[in-house]
């Protein structure tokens, strides 16, 4: 059984001193949220080993059986919301460094939130999903699902998601990742807050599996990826030459 305790021995570094473990939860960015708004505690870090209401982008259900996956939200206090980093590339990336650094599997970030492993080819194995809190006090809450040793899909997901078990044919202790993850979610934010926001999403350029591909945008424009911007969004040359800004997903990768 996943405890409190299994994690800290696994050194999750300074985000650990604020971590909160529920057995069941509705969904842990609901949770963060509302105790956002009673004004609890600076940053928090809140795991369940079960979400009941578990959330994904666009409304989208996020499958969250018990015992196998992390669910995992992290509320944090920028300054102001409208000049915040692109959380969920940063927050994106640290999951990618995370799940490589403990399994070994090689991860990509696929723009704006996903993360993707597959030698073969490219499945999502987690996801991001930032919330903002109006406030006051201002709130971002970073909610992250990584599927580790969950063994089938329902058959809408089975062709687009995966997980650790099935990529690796083995089963992967959660408390290292989460202890991986707090680490480099700690050093990416804070290089991210701090003026090295730069280097941070050149290291996610380097992991994308978007830049450089034609893809196909919600609003229907198809392009090459080129590059993003310092506040997260996609630059998309469209087959006349013309350069747009992409603000937010989905986004099909056509090749
Ligand atoms: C996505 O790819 O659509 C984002 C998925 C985010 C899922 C996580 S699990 C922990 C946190 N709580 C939620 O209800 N959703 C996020």
């Amino acid at each position: 059984m996943m405890t409190l305790q299994s994690i800290v021995a696994e050194n999750p570094g300074p985000l650990g001193e604020n971590l909160s473990l529920v057995s069941s939860t509705s969904s842990t960015n609901d949770d963060l949220k509302m105790s956002s708004r009673r004004g609890n505690g600076e940053v928090r870090v809140l795991v369940a080993d079960h979400q009941t209401a578990g959330r994904g982008r666009l409304g989208r259900r996020w499958h969250s059986p018990p015992s196998v996956n992390i669910y995992l939200s992290l509320l944090t206090r920028p300054n102001a919301l409208n000049d915040a980093p692109p959380l969920a590339l940063v927050a994106g990336l640290a999951v990618a460094e995370a799940v490589e650094e403990t399994s070994g599997v090689v991860a990509k970030v696929k723009w704006p939130n996903d993360v993707l492993v597959g030698a073969r080819r490219l499945k999502k194995l987690a996801g991001v999903l930032c919330e903002a809190v109006v406030g006051p006090p201002p709130a971002l809450v970073i909610g992250i699902g990584i599927n580790v040793n969950q063994e089938s899909f329902p058959p809408e997901l089975r062709d687009i998601a995966t997980s650790l078990i099935l990529e690796t044919g083995a089963a992967h202790r959660r408390e290292p990742i989460i202890a991986a993850l707090l680490r480099r979610l700690h050093l990416r934010l804070t290089q991210a807050e701090n003026g090295s926001l730069d280097a941070v999403l050149a290291r996610w350029s380097e992991r994308s599996s978007t830049l450089g591909h034609r893809v196909q945008c919600a609003d229907g424009l198809v392009g090459k990826a080129e590059r993003t911007t310092s506040s997260g969004a996609l630059v998309v040359t469209d087959d006349r030459g013309a350069m747009h800004q992409v603000m937010a997903g989905p986004l099909f990768e056509l090749d």
